[in-house]
């Protein structure tokens, strides 16, 4: 029997031809903060995430760098578990489907499907993309191109193994009309009953070893390895424990949520659920598809070189506010445009301006009016009414938009909680109110006080960091959003600012040297300049110029002396022996009288420089730079 109080999600698992970009870090963020509001909602949570190992991407790029496929997702794991560590992802388990645990899955299952007759041996033709990973139907392209990367595909011939998907086609129709939550959103699922007017054709499911081995082995035929969809796909049974564990599998199959992107919508929601029907394994409840975060309503992707590192932002803003903001300004489901603009927007109006803003003037109005000490509500009168009631709400609203994963909706009603209490203070104007009657004024600042405890712990699945700076500023320990958790009598702590404005003009001040037109040559101009190696031979202060060395130095047989400002850096001494580079047809000039013959290149920002030298001394003085 299932636990109804169990709560399984899956994201893709993502392939390790690159570096992670935003398309992943979205999905994983996503699935985290659903996990950790299932989990503050006491179920039993199960989020599983990883990798998809396999395949012809992830040996080209292998090939590339001249590593073996292996070599290659063991460079590239580290990638992305670094980056979940940074994003604060708190996943159950981090499945590779390079692990033994899912080479037996899959061969188990290929067997049982083999043994049941839905795996046969046959020709096929049809125009494979190496970047999908499938073939595809002359019916299905566009203008002869992919219909995903737009580029004309190549038809190929071959003996393969085939599942019998086709058959499964009426059985998972019916499935689907008879489960509307199956595939979400509803549009999704109506694209899919739309593919599922068509015939539905048997699926290719092996590659010959002599064209591609970078694959688990058919368990059945080893010449040839599995289709990576086929393999991948079975990672959501393989996590909780499929072929390991039953009791464990038992418990947490069929998966709550497959979040997808609407790319691989086909794959989960064809290849899967046929695979599933053949294997005897119940469905999934939802697969649900969200769209694509653009950038100048264009998808940002690796192929298309418009990729916003999201670690960029978050070095400069922190993760919360990025999570913050990927979370709610995405409707699931539809695409949503990225712009560093519109991240300034959302940031300084909803967490500088509403949350920052109310835990910076309950801390200050406490500090200063009750020397810290959260004061007693005493009794609540009609003022309060309008705070209490919506806080009181909140929970199950907030319940029911999550379950139906309207996630941009929750937040924007616990912001609507947070501007609520912000008004209340306008108008209810503790800092007045002390002077006449303090008891009415500690009411004020508890009921405030309580409420932006509650809006932490309803923000806190999304941004776990700073809200948990809120609790500790209130020393709050509770998470249960019955009014009234807050105990009174608390001293608060001290805190930084929660979420300092971002002014992107001040910033682009500070920082004139980025903006520095850039003065453009043509390679002849750079051609002019002769750069060289050279070795230091000797070195010593200039006397009576605080800033210059003199260098004795050899480029090649040459000797020549050049003077340098770089005496606030380095001692004289550690120079002797470094090679360095030179300018080397620089009109020599007289330096405090002393004759310099050429120019040393050093690296200088702010209050720190570092000469640029060789790493490889091997190379020796007199080599040129091109
Ligand atoms: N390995 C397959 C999935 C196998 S699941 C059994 C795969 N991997 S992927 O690395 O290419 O992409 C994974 C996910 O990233 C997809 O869900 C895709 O939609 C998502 N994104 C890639 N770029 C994206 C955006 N620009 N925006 C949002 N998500 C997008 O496909």
């Amino acid at each position: 029997m299932n636990d109804k109080r169990k709560f399984y999600l899956t994201t893709p698992i993502y392939y390790v031809n690159d570096h992670p970009h935003i398309g992943h870090a979205y999905t994983t963020i996503l699935a985290d903060v659903l996990a950790r509001y299932h989990r503050t909602a006491g179920m039993d949570t199960f989020f599983l995430t990883g990798l998809d190992e396999h395949g012809q991407k992830v040996q080209q790029a292998a090939d590339q760098r001249k590593v073996t496929p292996q070599e290659h997702c063991d460079s590239m794991a580290p990638h992305f578990l670094d980056l979940w560590e940074k994003l604060h992802i708190k996943y159950d388990d981090f499945i590779r489907t390079t692990e033994p645990r899912h080479k037996t899955v899959v061969q188990e299952v290929l067997q049982k499907v083999y043994d049941a007759g839905d795996i046969y041996h046959g020709e096929y033709g049809g125009f494979y993309c190496v970047g999908c990973e499938r073939f595809y139907t002359e019916k299905e392209l566009e203008d002869g191109n992919c219909p995903q990367h737009q580029k004309p595909l190549e038809y190929i011939t071959e003996k393969n193994y085939y599942f019998r998907m086709g058959k499964y086609q009426q059985q998972l129709i019916d499935y689907i009309r008879d489960n509307p939550d199956f595939i979400q959103p509803e549009h999704r699922q109506n694209e899919i009953l739309g593919f599922l007017r068509q015939e539905l054709g048997d699926l290719c499911i092996s590659r010959p070893k002599s064209r591609m081995s970078w694959g688990i082995d058919l368990p059945f035929d080893d010449d040839y390895v599995t289709y990576v969809w086929f393999d991948a796909l079975l990672n959501y049974v393989t996590g909780p424990g499929y072929h390991a564990d039953s009791q464990q599998f038992e418990k947490w199959w069929p998966a709550d949520y497959h979040l997808i992107g609407k790319d691989i919508l086909t794959t989960h929601a064809v290849y899967w659920p046929t695979m599933l029907f053949a294997a005897g394994i119940p469905q999934p409840k939802t697969i649900f598809a969200h769209g694509w975060w653009l950038t100048a309503d264009t998808k940002m992707s690796k192929s298309l070189g418009n990729i916003v590192n999201p670690l960029d932002l978050i070095d400069q803003f922190g993760v919360d506010p990025v999570r913050y903001y990927l979370m709610r300004e995405m409707v699931l489901g539809q695409d949503a445009n990225f712009s560093v603009e519109s991240f300034v927007k959302r940031y300084n109006s909803d967490l500088a301006n509403d949350f920052g803003n109310l835990l910076s003037r309950v801390s200050k109005l406490i500090g200063k009016n009750f020397d810290g000490i959260i004061p007693s509500p005493g009794e609540y009168t009609e003022a309060e009414n309008e705070v209490l009631t919506a806080a009181g709400e909140i929970d199950g609203k907030l319940q029911n938009l999550i379950e139906q994963l309207r996630l941009n909706e929750a937040i924007e009603e616990t912001l609507q909680l947070i501007r609520g209490v912000n008004r209340y203070l306008e108008q209810t104007a503790p800092w007045k109110l002390v002077k006449e009657d303090r008891a009415a004024a500690g009411r004020v600042l508890y009921t405030a006080a309580e409420a932006l405890r509650i809006g932490a712990v309803l923000l806190n699945p999304v941004m776990p960091n700073r809200t948990a700076v809120v609790m500790k500023t209130l020393g709050a320990s509770s998470f249960d959003l019955t009014w009234g958790g807050l105990p009174a009598g608390n001293k608060l702590q001290a805190h930084e600012a929660l979420f300092p404005r971002i002014d992107l003009k001040k910033q682009a001040r500070k920082k004139p040297a980025a903006s520095k037109p850039v003065n453009v040559i043509t390679i002849d101009d750079f051609a002019k300049v002769e750069l060289k190696t050279a070795e230091v031979l000797a070195a010593e202060k200039v006397e009576g110029a605080d800033r210059l060395l003199k260098l004795q130095i050899a480029i090649a047989e040459e000797r020549r002396q050049i003077v340098a400002g770089i005496a606030q850096f380095y001692q004289p001494e550690e120079l002797i022996g470094k090679f360095i580079v030179v300018v080397y047809n620089l009109q020599p000039v007289k330096i405090r009288g002393i004759e310099s013959q050429g120019m040393l290149l050093a690296a200088k920002r702010k209050k720190k420089l570092s000469l640029v030298v060789l790493d490889n001394p091997e190379v020796g003085s007199g080599a040129s730079i091109s």
